[in-house]
């Protein structure tokens, strides 16, 4: 199944813009467990793969980072760029937004962050780029560091399964009206010797099915 190239990506989240927070409806179920499960409190440095309009990366620095925590992002849409710098500019000494062509992050620092997120983005990223952005979060990740990912998923029940397939459906004919995103099964990607899972859910909103997984670096 095709998916969009990073090109592709970055016109696509240019026109949609701060549209993205629309899609909180049935996204904000699964960002919940992410935070739930993150155990953000603890954590010094945070990454984000894809941080959209920086709405997650907000929430972090409002209700659960330290004062001293920092954050790193990066976006392949400079859109996405602009509108999370102004979200996140009153956090801007402890927050940096940064713009990529799309490749895996392979500048970061190894064994640096305690926490490594991804929401609704491995969705869209085919499955060797999705491998690619692993290789490196385990890299970056400090020791007992945890990942955190949340994305689209195959259906869990009746009507899930109809949405995902219609998602993938349109995914496949016009990507660009999903985001590019399909349902995408994350625990294939994460095998036991390098990844301890600490909490793996699926939930379904509005119809629509999220998978969520916190792993622990090994
Ligand atoms: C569906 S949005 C999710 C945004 C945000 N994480 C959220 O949960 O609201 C996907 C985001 O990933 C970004 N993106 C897509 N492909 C990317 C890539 N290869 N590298 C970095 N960011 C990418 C898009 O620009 C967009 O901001």
């Amino acid at each position: 199944m095709g998916t969009l190239s990073h090109q592709q990506a970055r016109q696509t989240y240019d026109r949609i813009g701060s549209l993205q927070d629309s899609q909180g409806f049935y996204e904000k179920c699964a960002a919940e467990l992410v935070l739930l499960h993150g155990n953000f409190q603890s954590a010094e440095s945070v990454f984000e793969f894809g941080f959209g309009t920086g709405r997650f990366a907000l929430r972090l620095f409002e209700q659960y980072l330290s004062d001293t925590a920092r954050y790193r992002g990066m976006d392949v849409s400079p859109k996405m760029v602009q509108l999370a710098e102004s979200r996140l500019a009153v956090f801007s000494r402890r927050a940096e937004v940064i713009l990529t062509e799309g490749g895996p992050p392979v500048d970061e620092p190894a064994g640096y962050y305690d926490r490594f997120v991804s929401n609704y983005v491995f969705d869209l990223l085919s499955h060797e780029d999705i491998r690619a952005v692993l290789r490196e979060a385990h890299r970056m990740l400090r020791p007992n560091g945890l990942l955190c990912l949340s994305g689209l998923t195959s259906g869990t029940g009746f009507v899930s399964r109809i949405v995902a397939g219609v998602v993938s459906w349109v995914q496949t004919r016009w990507p660009s009206l999903v985001g590019g995103c399909r349902p995408v099964d994350l625990l294939p990607f994460l095998p036991e010797s390098k990844w301890q899972l600490q909490h793996h859910s699926k939930v379904v909103a509005f119809g629509v099915p999220s998978e969520v997984v916190v792993a622990k670096k090994c």
